[in-house]
């Protein structure tokens, strides 16, 4: 009969089995923690430096030392395992032994240790000062000089002051372990142990960031944001990142109305933070740039800039624009449009309040997206994010990973940071179809072109075996291959390839599109949006931009070819322009526009709104920066236009059912829009809740049947569509974010050999 297990700490009898295996019965990383992490699991606080959770025990920096009964010498709580103490010993954490050893142990890392606290960006949230004041002594006893050490340039954005670093090596761990790069190390012995990259390069990784919410003291911090606040100065707020198809919760701190840092919010599935990129970390500044327009502007054709005028004008403005276009229309008999351009990150409010919009006036008004040609599919039923609800979770149980275009380490950190980590582990083989970059771990690749794919469907390719023999294989598919003209070919062989899966694996069901925008997900989900065309352009009256930018590909590339062919086409080029952007870009009127109206509105953190992650999980984002006096939340804009245009009779306008049913005066069904933000906890599985509406005036339902017959698809090559991590990705705000653009044009530099960039 096995013994009871047991031990005391500081005279209480705990039960190892009891305690601890039962709190992390969910926590399948945990094996065999050491004594430090069970302590902390039953409220017993021992100090630390140089142990975290997520990384490698190295047991330098001694301070996590507790007293063992009958060990001559006290041992090291982060290095010894919670389980090999079960021999009914007792262990003191607060004895004066542990006290005595504590204090030495501050007193050598004092020892070189500049009396920098009041000029220290560590300042009040520095473990070194913390723990110098509970266990430190008042008196010092070495007089002699302090070391000094040279501060290293490691990047735009962490700013290293070498003189206070006490060598716990998290950093170091978090490079070779994390990151997977390796640039950061110690070098010298003894005194001369330096933290650096041994030759002048900087911190090549888009997780550079974390190591200035893991440095224990102000040796490494953020170099944007220097002096700025202490941390008793900061509120802090749960959000969500915007930068990427994840929504990843986030904490903001704030000072006076600003933003000041963004750091991990706490997860307590894991029990520890997340890492986050240098992306979802800094490129909040990009929101609030000196160039962003916060006041409402018409650039006539003319030359005119009318600016400063109030919203009342401006509306008005857009209501008569709206008039004219309708009456010229119908008394010339043309078929003109007004087409509202969205993008991937507007929020399920605001595309469901323009979708009603553009239902009401729908022979004057056709929403597109900005890219994308996710045509055509049944979406609903194949292309379903994955029902688990957790990536991280399906990759636990698979030993096979396919990334079909998908270049996880720029276009989805969160998932490549998983996939490393489960690489790591063991028993997981990667393959890329695609080029074949670094993804921080080993993996094979499959093929450039996509013609390899259908090889493998066909059962001609030599990964067909990893196929049929590992385990549960994991799908990876990047919604970009979907932007190629033959994206229904690739779809239709992406459902070819899970039917085959199936015979071979029973219940297969591990096909993930791993969207780029923050609300990818649920656009599709909304509806099947199509997105702009030449033939839109040919008919349009005008365009409204609301929070897509007008630079981006996709329109970019048919108003140049337009350009080029403009005196044989037929093109309307848009009477007028509405642009409602929150980011710096101001439209001014060229050859071919007559004029544009600026709508200023709120940024993504000024305002609220919901959106479904790539993971099918509803995020929210709450408001927490007043907004600018003229600003206004995207909502607001469109409910005044609403408002307006119902004072206006279109002539084009047949269909009045809307008008008849949906009294916008009261606003009672765009309130039900906003119960959004109860519904955090349901998955897309119960979207049919989420789209409810009391009056039943918008029904939205996915009905676009997948069809069977196989589309053509052309035998290219799979591109990466992202190659600049910093300001390549689709959100609204890195481009215009001094501290991503920095960071691009350093690591431009180092790749390029040319330092003057
Ligand atoms: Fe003070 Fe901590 Fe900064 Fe050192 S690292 S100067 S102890 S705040
Ligand atoms: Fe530790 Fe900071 Fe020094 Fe790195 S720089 S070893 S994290 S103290
Ligand atoms: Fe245990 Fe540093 S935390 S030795």
């Amino acid at each position: 009969m096995n013994a009871e297990k047991y031990f005391y700490i500081n005279g209480q009898k705990f039960n190892y089995t009891l305690e601890f295996q039962n709190t992390h019965i969910n926590n399948y990383w945990k094996h065999n923690a050491p004594l430090i992490e069970y302590c902390e699991t039953i409220g017993v606080v021992i100090p630390h430096y140089c142990y975290h959770k997520d990384l490698s025990i190295s047991g330098n920096c001694r301070m996590c030392l507790v007293e063992l009964k009958n060990s001559p010498k006290p041992m090291v709580s982060c290095a010894m395992s919670a389980k090999s103490c079960l021999n009914n010993s007792e262990i003191f954490t607060e004895s004066p032994l542990v006290k005595k050893a504590r204090e030495n142990v501050l007193e050598f890392l004092l020892l070189n240790h500049p009396l920098d606290c009041p000029i220290c960006d560590q300042g009040g949230e520095c473990d070194l000062q913390d723990q110098s004041l509970y266990f430190g002594n008042s008196k010092k006893r070495f007089y002699s000089f302090k070391r000094i050490v040279t501060d290293k340039n490691i990047g735009p954005i962490v700013k290293t002051v070498m003189t206070r670093c006490i060598h716990c090596t998290r950093c170091v761990r978090f490079s070779a372990e994390i990151a997977g790069t390796e640039d950061l190390g110690m070098f010298g012995r003894g005194l001369d142990s330096e933290i650096g990259t041994y030759v002048n390069k900087t911190f090549q990784s888009e997780l550079s960031g974390n190591v200035i919410d893991l440095c224990p003291v102000g040796a490494l911090t953020a170099k944007p944001y220097p002096f700025l606040s202490r941390s008793w100065e900061l509120k802090s707020t749960e959000t969500i990142d915007f930068s990427d198809g994840f929504g990843t919760n986030i904490q903001a701190h704030i000072k006076n109305n600003k933003i000041i840092k963004i750091t991990p919010s706490y997860e307590p599935d894991s029990n520890s933070n997340n890492w986050i990129s240098d992306k979802t970390r800094f490129s909040f500044d990009g929101m609030f740039s000196p160039s962003r327009s916060v006041l409402g502007s018409i650039n006539y054709k003319t030359d005119t800039l009318i600016s400063k005028i109030s919203w009342k004008e401006l509306i008005n403005e857009i209501t008569i624009t709206l008039y004219f276009q309708d009456h010229l229309q119908k008394h010339f008999l043309t078929n003109k449009k007004l087409i509202v351009v969205f993008d991937n990150n507007i929020n399920l409010e605001v595309l469901n309040l323009i979708y009603l919009f553009s239902c009401k006036y729908s022979s004057f008004i056709t929403l597109r997206k900005l890219e994308g040609k996710l045509n055509n599919m049944d979406i609903n039923s194949n292309f379903l994010t994955h029902n688990k609800k957790d990536l991280k979770k399906s990759l636990i149980n698979s030993n096979l990973c396919l990334l079909v275009g998908l270049y996880s380490r720029y276009e989805n950190v969160t998932f490549n940071l998983n996939l490393r980590q489960r690489y790591l582990k063991g028993n997981l083989k990667v393959l890329t179809l695609g080029p074949n970059k670094d993804l921080t771990f080993p993996s094979l690749n499959a093929g450039l072109n996509i013609k390899n794919l259908k090889s493998i469907i066909e059962g001609n390719n030599y990964f067909c075996q990893d196929l049929i023999t590992l385990n549960n294989p994991l799908i990876g598919v990047s919604s970009s291959v979907f932007n190629r003209t033959d994206s229904e070919g690739i779809s239709q062989l992406l459902l070819k390839l899970k039917t085959v899966l199936r015979k071979y694996h029973a219940n297969w069901d591990n096909l993930n599109i791993l969207n780029l925008s923050i609300n990818e997900t649920g656009v599709n989900y909304l509806n099947n949006f199509k997105s702009i065309s030449e033939n839109d352009l040919k008919k349009n009256a005008g365009l409204y931009f609301l929070n897509s930018l007008p630079n981006k590909s996709n329109l970019k590339k048919l108003l140049n070819i337009k350009l080029l062919n403009f005196n044989n086409s037929k093109i309307n080029w848009p009477n007028y322009i509405i642009n409602q952007n929150s980011t710096s870009n101001t439209l001014k009127p060229n050859t071919f526009f007559f004029n544009c109206i600026n709508l200023p509105n709120n940024s993504f953190f000024e305002s609220t709104g919901s959106f479904y992650n790539t993971e099918g999980v509803l995020k929210k984002n709450i408001k927490f920066i007043s907004s600018k006096t003229y600003t206004k939340d995207d909502w607001q804009i469109l409910r005044k236009l609403f408002v307006n245009s119902n004072k206006i009779n279109l002539l084009n306008n047949s269909n009045n059912f809307y008008l008849i049913n949906f009294n916008l005066n009261n606003f009672i069904n765009f309130k039900n829009y906003i119960q959004f933000l109860n519904l955090a906890t349901n998955n897309l599985n119960l979207k049919s809740n989420t789209f409810t509406n009391t009056t039943k005036t918008n029904i939205i339902t996915v009905n676009t049947k997948f069809k069977t017959n196989c589309n053509k698809i052309f035998e290219t090559k799979l591109k990466i569509w992202i190659n600049d991590f910093y300001i390549g990705g689709l959100d609204h705000y890195s481009k215009s974010s001094i501290t991503m653009v920095n960071c691009s044009k350093i690591l431009r530099a180092e790749i390029n050999n040319f330092s003057h960039i």
